[in-house]
């Protein structure tokens, strides 16, 4: 039995030229040389074909399909490579297309000064502890030589929580917290936030602090000024000095107020620095020998010295804000002002 090819060729040609995609080229294949399709009809006939005639008829059939499996091929090559010039097509960027620049957002003065201050003090080798944020009487207070009756203590400055736990008013209680947890020597920093019952231009109920203890033997006064100087040098100006001045602070004896040469004016005196040459920065001093003992530390073989400085104040100062207040409104345009 045979058959005549011409009439499935022709059917199959039409099919596959009508195939534009993939997809309907799939569908082709089904129809011709899927397990149900002509093609495969065509083989499965073998069945009905005589004996002797048998082997014609395979390779016959051999013939059309491998013709079929050809055009086919031809085709699908074909297609792949028009829809793939067509991916390309669509996936084309036009670099002359002018660029969209997406507004890049800038760190918070804050932040920036604060990590001002961090790089100046670990160039001296100093490492950064934080200590938590609610503090007991004992940490904020008591073991910082503060007394019952100072009137730091007084209900107008700090917020209570209950009658031990308060919000820290400084960063000092980290001094503690290192001194229990650290034996001498020991050079940390700890950068935090404050809080104090007070709110006008230059205060806020919330700021924050860099505290700043090295306790060694034979510290001094001397390694204060020495490593203030540097810091004043590395935030404001090279030409920048340090002047202590007496103070007091239960926890530093003796203690002092630091001031800075004004970097405005050099020192001649100006709108900045009041017509003094100086501002005032920090607070410091030789950490108290009571404060040593109250951390099991011998206060005959080490000493130490603290420091604590506002870090709103020193950005207040170094961009010439006027209001603290700026510094936590968050208002978007104020802060796209610091922009590197
Ligand atoms: N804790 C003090 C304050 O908040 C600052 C200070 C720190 C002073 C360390 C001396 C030594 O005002």
């Amino acid at each position: 039995m045979m058959f005549n090819a011409d009439e499935l060729k022709k059917a199959f040609m039409d099919d596959i030229q009508a195939a534009k995609s993939e997809i309907q080229l799939s569908e082709v294949w089904k129809k011709y040389l899927g397990k149900t399709g002509s093609v495969q009809g065509l083989m499965n006939g073998i069945k009905q074909v005589a004996k002797e005639e048998k082997k014609a008829y395979g390779q016959f059939v051999n013939e059309v399909k491998t013709w079929v499996q050809e055009k086919y091929d031809e085709k699908k090559a074909q297609i792949e490579a028009f829809e793939l010039q067509q991916k390309y097509e669509k996936e084309t960027i036009d670099v002359t297309v002018p660029v969209k620049i997406r507004p890049m957002g800038n760190l918070h003065p804050l932040t920036t000064v604060k990590y001002e201050m961090i790089n100046v003090f670990s160039g001296m080798g100093f490492e950064i502890f934080e200590g938590p944020e609610i503090e007991d009487d004992d940490h904020n207070f008591t073991r910082l030589n503060v007394l019952k009756d100072h009137p730091s203590r007084d209900m107008q400055d700090t917020f209570w929580l209950t009658e031990d736990l308060l919000l820290r008013t400084h960063t000092s209680p980290g001094q503690i917290r290192v001194m229990d947890s650290q034996k001498p020597p020991i050079k940390v920093l700890v950068p935090g936030k404050v809080f104090r019952s007070d709110s006008d231009a230059t205060h806020s109920p919330m700021f924050s602090q860099m505290e700043g203890l090295v306790v060694d033997k034979h510290i001094t006064l001397c390694d204060l000024q020495g490593m203030l100087d540097e810091f004043v040098k590395g935030l404001f100006s090279d030409a920048a000095k340090t002047r202590l001045r007496p103070s007091y602070f239960p926890f530093t004896e003796p203690s002092v107020e630091v001031d800075v040469s004004c970097f405005k004016c050099g020192g001649h005196g100006c709108s900045l620095c009041k017509g003094t040459g100086w501002i005032e920065v920090l607070g410091g001093g030789v950490v108290n020998k009571k404060v040593l003992e109250n951390c099991g530390i011998d206060s005959e073989e080490y000493s130490g010295l603290a420091f604590g400085i506002g870090i709103e104040r020193i950005a207040m100062l170094k961009y010439g804000i006027n209001h603290m207040g700026k510094l936590f409104e968050n208002d978007i345009e104020f802060l796209k002002q610091f922009k590197a």
